[in-house]
């Protein structure tokens, strides 16, 4: 059996970073889920003025020094909540009573996502709102107000709504009592009230009211040691109970507030047996144990819509459970489910049909007949972490072929979900399980034995990726390759030969074979070479830079380089760096590393790079555009377009130092060959 401890739980982390944030004084925090979401809180404050350090990847802790219920500093750029629909509800309270002017936008899929539950609320209370794109939706700027209290009565039981509003009151030191018809997860709640704040809770004819009353002046610091994401860990459940055999996992220090744990009493109705062994002390307030599921039948089931607050992200787990069970599981009353990340409802449906399981959609949820033959095809995450991992779940079984279009998207909630995944899968002895995910071209993560490491390093324009390669090469005594470099070598060669650009599409093999371009070892890198010359100045050349994205469209000069780059991995202690180095040239790297950056941060630095820090917003937005255009290109075309890798470690580096970026990717690679 494997002791399993998933990372840290994602809404206790957005709220203990947000309430260290508020406090007075220095706040310890562990085991903080680092993955996207939390980043997008944690960058967000620091651009409102909070001097929060990097997120440690290992769950050591954290300190924060707060600033205090009205010290947030007006910002000087948009704030970016990226994919995250917790940081922008939650920070649209806080931000409602600050005095300053603030902007929120996200990625695409946040910003279809309803904000009008949470701004109309804060209106009412007297904060000031500019949608600025769509109706209801972000982009939306708030202008900090005094507010007055309020009585809201909310028809959806939402845990954003109740704390965007609970933490607007505390900001703004104003009562607010908000009544939902179930009571939604209450983390915001016993955290507060683990800080000394009167906060009162009980049911009423109306349903569930929360009160919180005389908001303090002040918050003291917070030490809160953050359990494992049940949600992450409801995964591992679902693993765990379909694996057949002795129990397989023991998930370790599981948050187990009864407000998520809706998903057991539906397994117990199931037929499923999951050991719940609670810790004796809370950890402000939030109650913790160990979860051994064992595999065994399981029976259909019907869901509806009470039950669903309690259970409402572990709907995409709970349905690939349904997949493997007998007779048919309806969930209803869950069209909350088509507004989170993705349409849930529509995307569950559509990859169980592309697996041949019968399901119906229905407006508000599904009817899954369960079946036990094996499950085969290719399904999508729709840029969904948790539509990634539970279909990852069913890949990982005996006798399944299941093909996930981009996995790297579970970084969202959980970093180092497929290793794990992997890791339990292979000790278990589940040869068809893991032999089902190397066919469907998805390398199994973990150490390659046999040679040295590879880490592999791509992202977009202005990421900082040839940098970042470089300085983690030094730093781990590894070589650095510059792949790009060699696609500038051919490109310089090809000019002064005198092969004009229109000729380059009908190259082949044996004409590119007549230029003597290879890389030679060196201390720290490879030097690329024409013939007997070293090339370094001449590759930067406006004319080489000019030509050389054309010539590498080329599918015959992709080939013909592969080798060389493939030869300069053979024994490993590589750090490669450029477009296809994690999914064509070492598809089984042993870290794939994918650097993001938001738009505006890269044309600073690009622009800073170019000496030109001063251009001012004209020339900011004039560099965006190009960097825009660039990645449009480098997305859509068709040979190795720009994207991450599966399975990639995803950093956004935005407010990012470049140490601490570094110094984060060295971490991994030290963890990962247990140094
Ligand atoms: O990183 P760079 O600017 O030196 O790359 C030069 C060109 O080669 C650029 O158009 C991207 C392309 N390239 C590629 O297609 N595949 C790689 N592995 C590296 C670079």
């Amino acid at each position: 059996m494997i002791d399993v401890r998933v990372p840290g739980d994602k809404s206790l982390t957005h709220r203990a970073l947000i309430l260290a944030s508020l406090a007075e004084g220095e706040s310890r925090l562990t085991g903080l889920l680092t993955g996207e979401d939390p980043q997008a809180t944690r960058n967000a404050l620091r651009t409102l003025g909070v001097p929060i350090g990097v997120l440690p990847e290992d769950g050591t802790e954290l300190r924060v020094s707060g600033v205090g219920l009205q010290g947030l500093r007006e910002p000087t750029q948009l704030i970016d909540c990226c994919n995250s629909g917790t940081t922008a509800r939650l920070l649209l309270g806080v931000l409602s009573s600050q005095r300053l002017v603030a902007a929120l936008t996200g990625d695409e899929s946040l910003r279809r996502r309803p904000m009008r539950r949470v701004t109309e609320p804060l209106s009412r209370m007297g904060a000031q709102f500019r949608e600025l794109g769509v109706r209801g939706c972000l982009p939306i700027e708030v202008r900090g107000s005094v507010l007055r209290p309020l009585e809201h009565v909310s028809t959806v039981s939402s845990a954003q709504v109740k704390g965007a509003l609970l933490l607007a009151g505390l900001t703004g030191g104003v009562d607010v009592s908000v009544v939902e018809p179930v009571l939604s997860r209450d983390h915001t709640e016993r955290l507060l009230r683990a800080m000394g704040v009167g906060i009162h809770s009980e049911h009423t004819d109306q349903g569930w009211q929360v009160r919180l009353s005389e908001p303090p002046s002040a918050l003291p610091p917070l030490d809160f040691a953050v359990p494992a994401d049940f949600s992450s860990a409801a995964f591992f459940l679902v693993l765990g109970l379909l694996l057949g055999g002795d129990a397989s996992v023991r998930l370790v220090e599981v948050g187990l507030n009864p407000t998520r744990t809706g998903l057991l009493s539906v397994l117990s109705r199931m037929g499923a047996t999951v050991e719940v062994d609670r810790e004796s002390d809370d950890r402000c307030g939030e109650p913790v144990g160990t979860l051994i599921p064992h595999s065994g039948r399981l029976q259909g089931t019907e869901v509806t819509a009470a039950e669903l607050p309690a259970l409402i992200d572990e709907v995409p787990a709970l349905v690939a459970l349904a997949a493997r069970a007998e007779g048919v599981t309806r969930i209803t009353g869950a069209s909350e489910l088509r507004v989170k990340e993705s349409d849930r409802i529509a995307a569950l449906a559509t990859n169980l049909r592309a697996l041949g399981v019968s399901v119906e959609e229905l407006p508000d949820g599904l009817e899954v007949e369960g079946t036990d033959r094996p499950l085969q095809g290719e399904v999508r995450s729709f840029d969904d972490h948790r539509i990634a991992m539970a279909f990852g779940v069913l890949a990982s079984l005996p006798g399944n072929r299941v093909r996930i279009d981009d996995r790297a998207v579970a970084d969202v909630s959980f970093p180092g979900f497929w290793r794990l995944l992997d890791g339990i899968t292979s000790k278990h002895g589940n040869a068809g399980g893991r032999g089902s995910a190397r066919s469907a071209g998805q390398p199994a993560s973990g150490l390659n034995r046999k040679r040295g490491p590879i880490i592999t390093i791509d992202g977009p324009a202005g990421s900082g990726k040839s940098t970042t390669a470089r300085v983690v090469a030094q730093r781990l005594g590894f070589r650095h390759l510059d792949s790009g470099a060699l696609y500038r070598a051919l490109t310089c060669a090809l000019l002064e030969a005198g092969i004009p650009p229109d000729r380059w599409p009908a190259l082949d093999r044996a004409d590119l074979d007549r230029f003597a371009i290879r890389l030679e070892p060196r201390a720290g890198n490879f030097a690329v070479l024409l013939g007997q010359s070293v090339l370094d100045a001449e590759l930067r050349t406006s004319e080489v830079t000019e030509h050389v994205s054309q010539l590498s469209g080329l599918p015959a000069v992709r080939s013909w380089l592969l080798e060389r780059q493939r030869a300069a991995g053979a024994s490993g202690q590589l750090v490669a760096e450029g477009r296809d180095m994690g999914t064509v040239v070492f598809p089984d790297a042993d870290l794939k590393v994918f650097l993001t950056a938001s738009l505006e941060e890269r044309a600073r630095r690009r622009l800073e790079d170019r000496a030109v820090p001063r251009s001012g917003p004209a020339g900011l937005r004039d560099e965006m555009q190009r960097i825009e255009a660039r990645d449009d290109r480098d997305r859509n075309r068709p040979l190795s377009p720009l994207r991450a890798p599966p399975g990639a470690l995803v950093i956004d580096t935005t407010g990012l130092k470049f140490e601490e970026q570094v110094e984060s990717i060295v971490r991994h690679v030290l963890d990962l060959t247990g140094c």
